[in-house]
């Protein structure tokens, strides 16, 4: 989104830059005629020429450009028409492939106004040097893979108005220096490392109107008068480790239209009496926080706001005066969930509200009365651990309804066959309730794009249902579903997540998950009657995880796990695998989990060519077979995770690596020196909250800075990854 906006700052400033320099040009026009200046031509050549090409790339805009021609219309290039000095440079996203050295090209051309060069893998630090282009308005650097502190220098780019950074590793503090810049009118550095305060010098900064500094480290508290900036409009610092008050001068600033605070640590807001003027507020993002106490009532006067988040508001099992939300006519997004309250929300409140599409009441006690009738098409309602005990008869009417969670309650019985007829219904979670089946024929969804489907831990029967071939994320687990593994599986185009484990399957695996190549990357069979071989037909190369666990699977192990170089996590235990030791797994850079236990594997396990070598296994557990042979005192010598003490949930980078399958995995028992344990999936010992930030600032690095790239394609790749019920998050993040 931020990209987007930014894009079009940049086009409009350059139209402004020509029309105030040369008021007769028109925006637009053909280039200007005249030849660019020789010193400026060979600073450009000296820049191209920093750059390996790869000749491949089609976006490669300096491979258009000439040495004999005129620079001034080389792509991506735009003169100053009076002069011939080179004022623009936009080589946004053209696979410039390496670091910026501070001795740089770039850096003599000193009469740049606009530089943007986002979109390119500039992997390294951004040089002193920048603070040299002492004329830039515009730089736009983001998602370039920038690393280390941001330049002090860039205090001295005293024209600056727009300085976009987002989607880089920057750490440290954002430098004091940038105080100085007194015409900045967007501060955009989202998603990287930055620690530190939020600066007093910032409030210098009298013209901003945005500030983004979402997924970063920031700390400490705000300061408690922010009125200086009386031009903000959009405000987002959520994704941080920000605590104290929230300051009520923020409330005041009358420009502000977008104010997103949402997972911090703030632990109080104070009721703000008459606000000043009538509010602009259309967003309002305080979930995830500690805030805690009474929901306060000024809320009710921001007649503006389209988005609300009060998420995980604590009330301290107090009473919510709902019709607050009342006054709140042009809400468009509402999300409530985790108030631990003991009002009940009752569904008819929403029954008037016009624009109302995404409604989050997720862990509340939430009552549907039999006649509710909502005017406003819901697109997305999320009512988990909602004491839900039938299933809402009202969403028949809800034709645009695309996502539904309504995990975690006690609905009896079958899915009612009317569902089906939601044309956009598309991603359904009904885990944890009771039901029994689904009312219909057979085939009573399969032709709806379903594409993720969470029925596990029900008391689902046979039949197994046909699926839509759309479906990308499946979990049937803990069911009561039996006989052989539908062949109709194997008819699936896009399957990326198959949980069917704790069920009373039998047969063989089907011999068709190769097919899914590296689409399928979570295959979880666990605890069935499963029986015969591991086909190495079964085997998808883009396997994260595989569990295979507690069946009756014989025969070798299938050697075709060797080209998936992704696997993190192996788990075959209690089997009848009859195989040596699987030596050739440490080709498999990522391998975390590896249990062969209770299996017949047999032969040494020490092998004196080659030192077997699993530097990023945590968990091995072999106990319960046939090895023998000897095991050398420095066996375990190259397996530096394993010896490089504590897994702790502080420790990101690992928390991070689990997060592919932390919700399939529900446990594994662990032999040690012939005690048995078990070991719950990283749930148990991961702070959710912590977890999701870390997932969100992923997500922001990789995508905010890919314009048109989002809508496409990771919204199935985040829904079938990550646990499902962020999804609604992550919507609203990039909504
Ligand atoms: C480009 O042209 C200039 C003079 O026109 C020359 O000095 C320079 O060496 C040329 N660069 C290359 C790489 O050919
Ligand atoms: C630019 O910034 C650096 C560091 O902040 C400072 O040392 C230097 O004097 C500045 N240069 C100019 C020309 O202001
Ligand atoms: C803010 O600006 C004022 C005057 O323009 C200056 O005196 C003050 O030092 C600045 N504060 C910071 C923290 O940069
Ligand atoms: C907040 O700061 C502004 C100047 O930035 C000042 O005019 C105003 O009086 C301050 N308000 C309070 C309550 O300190
Ligand atoms: C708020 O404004 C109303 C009238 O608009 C007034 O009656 C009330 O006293 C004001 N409250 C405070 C705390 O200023
Ligand atoms: C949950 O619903 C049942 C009836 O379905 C009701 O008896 C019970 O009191 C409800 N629990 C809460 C906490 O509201
Ligand atoms: C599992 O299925 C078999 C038949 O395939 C049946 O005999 C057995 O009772 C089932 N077990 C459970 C727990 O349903
Ligand atoms: C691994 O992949 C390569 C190339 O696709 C294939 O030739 C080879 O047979 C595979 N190896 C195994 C053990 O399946
Ligand atoms: C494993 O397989 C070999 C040969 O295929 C066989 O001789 C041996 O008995 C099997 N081991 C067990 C424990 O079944």
């Amino acid at each position: 989104m931020h990209s987007c906006c930014a894009r079009k700052i940049i086009v409009w400033s350059l139209c402004l830059i020509f029309s105030l320099s040369h008021s007769i040009l028109v925006c637009g026009s053909s280039p200007p005629k005249h030849l660019c200046r020789q010193d400026q031509r060979n600073a450009l050549w000296e820049f191209k020429s920093e750059f390996p090409l790869s000749g491949m790339a089609a976006d490669e805009k300096t491979q258009t450009w000439r040495n004999n021609s005129d620079c001034c219309s080389w792509d991506g290039i735009t003169c100053d028409p009076k002069t011939g000095n080179v004022a623009e440079l936009n080589l946004w996203g053209s696979s410039l492939n390496g670091p910026l050295r501070s001795s740089s090209g770039l850096f003599k051309l000193q009469h740049l106004q606009i530089l943007d060069l986002s979109s390119n893998n500039l992997a390294g630090i951004l040089p002193d040097s920048i603070g040299d282009l002492k004329y830039l308005r515009v730089l736009g650097l983001s998602g370039c893979n920038l690393f280390g502190k941001l330049p002090s220098s860039l205090g001295n780019l005293s024209d600056l108005t727009v300085l976009e950074l987002d989607g880089n590793g920057f750490t440290g503090e954002l430098p004091v220096s940038l105080g100085n810049l007194k015409q900045l009118t967007k501060l955009l550095v989202a998603s990287s490392k930055l620690s530190g305060n939020f600066h007093h010098a910032l409030l210098n900064l009298t013209e901003l109107t945005a500030i983004n500094l979402v997924s970063n480290q920031l700390e400490g508290t705000l300061p408690s008068n922010m009125s200086s900036l009386s031009k903000l409009e959009y405000f987002d610092i959520g994704s941080n480790l920000f605590s104290g008050f929230v300051p009520s001068s923020l409330f005041m600033i009358p420009s502000l239209i977008h104010l997103k605070l949402e997972r911090n640590h703030f632990n109080s807001l104070l009721e703000i009496g008459n606000i000043s003027s009538p509010s602009k507020l259309q967003t309002l993002s305080l979930g995830g926080n500690r805030l805690s106490g009474p929901i306060p009532g000024f809320i009710s006067k921001l007649v503006e706001l389209s988005s609300l988040d009060l998420s995980f508001w604590d009330t301290l099992r107090g009473d919510v005066d709902l019709s607050i939300f009342l006054h709140l006519k042009s809400l468009t997004s509402l999300d409530i969930s985790t108030l631990n309250t003991r009002s009940i929300v009752d569904m008819s409140l929403f029954s008037h509200f016009e624009s109302l599409s995404i409604l989050s009441l997720s862990r509340n006690t939430v009552k549907f009365s039999s006649t509710l009738h909502l005017v406003s098409p819901i697109g997305s309602l999320a009512v988990a651990s909602c004491n839900i005990s039938e299933f809402p008869k009202f969403l028949r009417t809800q034709t645009s309804l695309f996502y539904l969670d309504i995990s975690q309650n006690q609905i009896k019985g079958q899915v009612p066959a009317w569902l089906w007829s939601l044309p956009g219904l598309a991603y359904v979670d009904f885990s944890l309730n009771s039901f029994t089946g689904f009312d219909g024929p057979a085939d009573v969804f399969q032709r709806n794009e379903i594409y993720l489907l969470d029925i596990s831990s029900n008391a689902f029967q046979d039949p197994f249902p046909l699926l839509p071939k759309s479906i990308t994320f499946l979990s049937a687990s803990d069911n009561q579903f039996s006989g052989e593994i539908l062949k109709t599986i194997c008819e699936l185009d896009s399957l990326e997540t198959l949980v069917l484990s704790n069920n009373n399957f039998s047969g063989s695996i089907p011999r068709c998950f190769e097919k899914f190549n590296t689409k399928l990357t979570v295959l979880h069979l666990q605890n069935n009657r499963l029986s015969g071989e591991f086909p190495e037909e079964s085997v998808s190369i883009g396997l994260i995880s595989l569990d295979v666990g507690h069946n009756q699977l014989s025969g070798e192990f299938p050697k075709s796990l060797m080209n998936c170089t992704g696997l993190e996590f192996l788990n075959v235990e209690e089997n009848k695998f009859n195989d040596t030791f699987p030596f050739w797994l440490r080709v498999l850079p990522g391998l975390q989990f590896l249990v062969l236990r209770s299996n017949e594997f047999h032969g040494p396990i020490y092998s004196p060519e080659g030192s077997i070598n699993f530097p990023k296994l945590r968990i091995f557990d072999i106990s319960k077979n046939l090895f023998s042979g000897a095991l050398p005192s420095d066996y375990f010598s190259g397996w530096s995770e394993m010896s490089s003490g504590v897994y702790t949930p502080d420790n990101k980078q690992k928390r991070f690596i689990g997060i592919g399958f932390s919700n399939y995995v529900k446990s594994v028992v662990l032999a040690n020196k012939g005690l048995e344990m078990k070991l719950l999936g990283e749930e148990a010992t991961i702070n959710k909250d912590k977890e999701e930030d870390q997932v969100l600032s992923w997500i922001a690095a990789g995508i905010a800075y890919v314009p048109g790239v989002f809508c496409g394609f990771t919204i199935g790749h985040i829904l079938t990854s990550y646990r499902h019920d962020w999804f609604k998050r992550i919507f609203h993040y990039f909504s």
